[in-house]
């Protein structure tokens, strides 16, 4: 089965810091948990270029636009390489492919009688790259998001035919049972869009004659397509909508838009409305997860006010960044991010759960057996017990985008084992009875095992160094793809008796 992931296109006037990596690590989770369960997955992301925010910046640092995109975009893929982001393509909306596919996308909408002419008049937030009514904005009349006076516009400009969507988009997004239902999570954020909509769908301007930066109109060069319209068209353009017709057919619809609350609307309605315009089905499902601020304030580069990934990873190491970005805040909400609260769960969950419970079984295994445990009796009690655990809520959990739930199940499993461990007394059993003793640290093992398998979205390199020091057999992601398929425990279990166990250095070094 194919799955289709996203995350947003982001805009090269930033860089990447702890907001976006949260997007696009959530979204490398849920593509490396669909590839252990089998899926055939095309991962998207990359970024968004043109518009007159990009203009303004670029011009701003003396820069060409594209020479500015091209090192601004460079940088974002240096930030995913670094925290290990396995994405299928990068797309940049300032390649060809890209202008053919935006081309041709305004023409059909055009050719079907979608798209007219019309003076217009509103206020526009540059930070934003959108209209807002008066009613949008606060009580200074400041766009929300930016809190900046967004400025009057008045335009002669190509309009699309929104407003004709507003029923078709209500019944796919409030009913399951349509064949093209349009899930969107959480239910808060579903439930604002619904409100919004019902209240009626404005047209939309789908051009703009002032700003330059961007991919002209086929039928009037004069004027470009509007920033949004042009970002939105990269989810097709992205899975070869129009350069590679076989790969566009084998993966479309996207399964899973991943983003933050501040975008919802463009993807649950607009995206939507320009995909029936096409005749082409509709994504599935949007995870939209909350905002985050830094210390209480708005992340901002220029207000010096963000977490960027190499601090990250200075800070925990790349496998341990990825964990506390995604579980740090509970999934759909609103949340403060701090250092300290950070260092906080690295110390809880890493250092003190997780990582104790490795050293201490390959400590006694390395004092009593000289890291080779002898067969003794092969018990799989606790391996079973660990995998029905699992089993029970972090599938759920994980194919509900809830990450931070799917990590609490791995933490109560962790200490789940390492309870079974006091209760066992394994340094008792040294002085009386090392067979006992054997088939303790071989049961620990095979539990290890299992936790290191559904560890692999999270930490792909540290659950496969886990897999060795346990002496596991085969190739992690194999087994690990074998087992999500059947749940079955091997017979001699994954690290057989006598498997050469390895020392390693601390795992998760404690941080002060
Ligand atoms: N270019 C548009 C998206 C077009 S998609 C067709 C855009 N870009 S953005 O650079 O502003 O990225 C917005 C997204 O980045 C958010 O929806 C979210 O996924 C992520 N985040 C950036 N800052 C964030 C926070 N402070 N908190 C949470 N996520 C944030 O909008």
């Amino acid at each position: 089965m194919k799955f289709y992931i996203t995350t947003p296109i982001y805009y090269v006037n930033d860089v990447a810091h702890i907001g976006h990596s949260y997007t696009t690590i959530a979204s490398d989770v849920i593509a490396r948990w669909k590839r252990l369960n089998n899926y055939d997955v095309f991962f998207l992301t990359g970024t968004d270029e043109h518009g007159a925010k990009i203009d303004a910046a670029s011009k701003a640092k003396c820069k060409t636009p594209q020479k500015f995109c091209d090192e601004m975009s460079a940088k974002f893929k240096e930030a995913w390489k670094l925290l290990d982001i396995s994405y299928t393509d990068f797309i940049r909306t300032t390649e060809h492919r890209h202008l053919v596919s935006v081309e041709k996308v305004i023409q059909i909408l055009s050719d079907k009688g979608l798209i007219f002419k019309k003076k217009y008049e509103s206020l526009y937030c540059v930070g934003c790259e959108r209209f807002y009514a008066q009613k949008d904005l606060d009580e200074n009349g400041c766009c929300h998001l930016h809190q900046t006076k967004p400025t009057l516009q008045s335009e002669e400009n190509y309009f699309f035919k929104l407003s004709s969507f507003q029923n078709a988009i209500l019944e796919r997004i409030t009913n399951p049972n349509h064949e093209e239902y349009l899930e969107i999570q959480p239910e808060e954020r579903r439930n604002e869009i619904i409100g919004k909509l019902k209240l009626g769908l404005e047209d939309i301007s789908f051009s703009r004659i002032a700003v330059e930066w961007g991919i002209p109109l086929p039928f009037d060069k004069r004027q470009t397509v509007y920033v949004w319209v042009d970002a939105l068209i990269n989810y097709m353009t992205g899975v070869g909508y129009i350069e590679n017709e076989n790969r566009f057919k084998k993966y479309w619809p996207v399964d899973a838009h991943l983003m933050a609350k501040d975008i919802l609307w463009f993807h649950s309605v607009i995206f939507p409305a320009i995909l029936m315009g096409l005749g082409l089905p509709l994504s599935r499902k949007i995870y939209s997860h909350g905002f985050f601020t830094l210390n209480g304030s708005k992340m901002s580069k220029s207000l010096g006010n963000v977490i960027s990934p190499q601090e990250l990873v200075d800070k925990y190491g790349v496998d341990a960044a990825r964990y506390l970005t995604v579980t740090l805040i509970p999934f759909g909400s609103d949340g403060d991010i701090s250092w300290e609260g950070l260092t906080l769960k690295y110390n809880e969950d890493l250092a003190n759960n997780l990582g104790n419970l490795v050293s201490r079984i390959i400590k006694i295994a390395e004092k009593c057996f000289d890291l080779h445990v002898p067969y003794v009796e092969q018990n799989l009690e606790l391996a079973k017990n660990t995998s029905a655990i699992l089993k029970e809520n972090f599938i759920v959990n994980m194919d509900n985008g809830q990450l931070h739930k799917a990590a609490q199940d791995l933490q109560s499993v962790i200490t789940f084992v390492n309870r079974q461990i006091e209760t066992d007394a394994p340094w008792k059993l040294i002085k009386t009875d090392m067979n006992k003793l054997a088939a303790c640290i071989y049961s620990y093992l095979q539990a290890v095992d299992i936790i290191a398998m559904y560890l692999i979205p999270f930490m792909p390199t540290i659950s496969k160094k886990i897999w060795q020091i346990t002496g596991a057999r085969g190739d992690m992601d194999e087994v690990a793809k074998k087992y999500f398929l059947d749940s079955i425990i091997p017979e001699n279990g994954f690290s057989p008796s006598n498997a050469q166990l390895q020392v390693f250095g601390i795992l998760f070094p404690r941080i002060c």
